[in-house]
């Protein structure tokens, strides 16, 4: 039985001050959520983890980080390392988002050692794979996805199925109001379903398998309906506490 996980994604936007109020808000509103059927994690910008965990110790709230140095210490100005995030709060780092692919040129092979920095402290990496519109159009979706996670993930362990995440956002669906339909989002689950397994066996079975791109409470049932979406990487829903509370539901 997979645990779905909703992974809030805040990107570029607020302030740990804003922040410490939204996630204060948050709480007295988790009330009604039965939090045993659903695990709710929230990306947050680096800034913010050092604030946000005290407020969220001893909740059902988790904390993430969106992205992570390659490298583990040494003179790399501005970078941020796995164990800076681990000691600020993180327990998750999304790590080769497609706006760092686009933006950062992360390639998989940076995009790998990311995985690999997150796996060495024990921070659970949320590998971000996904396919532009052109690929889709072309019909080499899948042989995208397999190919970035063939990459990210070469020589790469794991020993429990909790101990990676991976969330298929199809580029074109994200921030655009395009969601994939519910038999997309779970052809490509199945298609990385069993990627995974041939990679890692038996334990593949219990990875959970995210589903990004223009998630909201509209569209959620349908998509976490399926057997191979196991929880949404949620970004423009994920800032307003009532949609991602709305998915939350969804999902318990
Ligand atoms: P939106 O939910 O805003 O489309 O963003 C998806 C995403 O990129 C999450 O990582």
């Amino acid at each position: 039985m997979r645990t779905p996980l909703i992974a809030g994604n805040w990107k570029l936007h607020t302030t740990p001050t804003a922040a410490a109020d939204w996630m204060r808000s948050l709480l007295e509103d988790l009330t009604d959520l039965d939090v045993s059927r659903v695990e709710l994690l929230l990306n947050v910008p680096a800034t913010h983890l050092a604030v946000l965990a005290p407020i969220t110790e001893g909740t059902p709230v988790q904390l993430g980080a969106q992205d992570v140095s390659a490298h583990a210490e040494g003179a790399y100005t501005g970078e941020i390392s796995a164990a800076m995030l681990l000691d600020a709060g993180a327990r998750y780092c999304v790590i080769g988002h497609s706006e760092r692919r686009e933006y950062h040129a992360e390639d998989d092979a940076l995009v790998r050692a990311k995985v690999l920095a997150c796996q060495a402290v024990g921070l659970v990496p949320i590998l971000c794979v996904g396919e532009v519109e052109s690929q889709r159009e072309a019909g080499e979706h899948e042989t995208t996805v397999i190919r970035q996670l063939g990459g990210a993930l070469d020589g790469v362990d794991i020993a429990r199925s909790q101990d990676l995440v991976v969330a298929y956002e199809p580029v074109w669906a994200i921030g655009t109001g395009k969601t994939a339909t519910a038999d997309d989002a779970q052809a490509m689950g199945a298609v990385m379903r069993s990627f995974l397994k041939g990679r890692f066996g038996p334990v593949a079975d219990g990875i959970r398998l995210l589903y990004g791109g223009s998630m909201k409470p509209d569209n959620a049932a349908e998509l976490l309906a399926k057997a191979d979406v196991d929880g949404g990487l949620i970004g423009g829903a994920s800032l307003k506490r009532d949609q991602y509370l709305a998915i939350a539901t969804a999902a318990a």
